[in-house]
């Protein structure tokens, strides 16, 4: 009984410290909130070229959302993205009357199930940002290090359906455009032209809150967890090895209950301290 509780305060204690995972509906860029989930699906882009005497078909696929589902099993093991991949680039090469062979296939972006992208405002200024980055490093190809890079731009005129443009894809970076009403910052006054928001927040290159909290929050989850397991397994300790039951399982019982006297003793000494000090430099005067 008290051991599974324990255990069960241990398991809450470490999800506090696993990063909550990025969320489309609430990304945040530069101190302003988007909701991306209109935009949350499987796309796949297609371009073909001609390469005599063959057909090459270049397909990104892609969800700005989540990781990729894993491909079917009527698709070769060999010929699917990999597993944790957000973005993924094949290239098909078709010869008449001949089977399409597949003669590429990675991840340009992500490479394992705990990769997630980051958001960043590039254009400096403190304006509501018209346009941020979805940025993402997948897989490297000969020692090249592959990357998404999805330019969002707020367009109010446009849908959440369209397609994005594939820029380009060049040492390794795949650049996509995106224009879409769900790449305008929530909140911002709807119809006022980008740029003429809240002008209260600065930080041009700010990773998305996904992860959030910073230096304290990381302090406070380090003492949450240090603490949790200081007193798990003390009490295991004390049940386990020293076999003691009721109040006695605390960890240094003796200690705690001192505890206050302690802080009462320490801040008595420190006051004394200080205002002895101020007395004693008043009266010199
Ligand atoms: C590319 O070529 C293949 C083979 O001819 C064809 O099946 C496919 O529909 C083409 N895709 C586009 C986007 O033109």
């Amino acid at each position: 009984m008290r051991s599974s509780f324990a255990l069960g305060l241990l398991a809450s204690a470490l999800t506090l410290t696993a990063t909550a995972a990025f969320d489309c509906k609430k990304a945040q860029v530069a101190g302003h909130m988007y909701d991306l989930s209109p935009l949350a699906r499987e796309i796949a882009l297609d371009t073909n070229t001609t390469t005599p005497p063959t057909l090459t078909g270049t397909r990104y696929t892609l969800n700005p959302c989540a990781a990729l589902k894993a491909e079917p099993d009527s698709v070769p093991a060999i010929d699917r993205c990999p597993e944790g991949a957000w973005v993924c680039r094949s290239v098909t090469n078709y010869k008449k009357d001949e089977k399409p062979r597949v003669t590429e296939v990675n991840a340009v972006a992500g490479k394992s199930s705990k990769d997630e992208p980051t958001l960043e405002a590039k254009a400096s200024g403190s304006e509501t940002p018209a346009e941020f980055h979805w940025i993402l490093k997948g897989a490297e190809v000969e020692k090249v290090a592959w990357s998404t890079d999805i330019k969002f731009v707020c367009n109010k005129n446009a849908k959440d359906q369209d397609l994005p443009k594939v820029v380009e894809f060049k040492d390794g970076v795949l650049s996509l455009e995106w224009s879409v009403p769900a790449a305008c910052a929530l909140g911002s006054g709807d119809d006022k032209p980008p740029g003429n928001g809240d002008k209260d927040k600065d930080g041009s290159k700010e990773p998305i809150g996904s992860s959030g909290g910073g230096f304290f929050s990381t302090l406070f989850t380090l003492f949450v967890v240090v603490s949790t397991l200081y007193l798990v397994l003390g009490v295991m300790y004390n049940y386990l090895i020293v076999r003691a039951s009721g109040l006695d399982l605390i960890p240094n019982r003796a200690f705690w209950r001192e505890f206050p006297y302690l802080c009462s003793d320490f801040a008595q000494h420190v006051w004394g301290m200080v205002s002895g000090h101020r007395r004693g430099g008043y009266s010199v005067v």
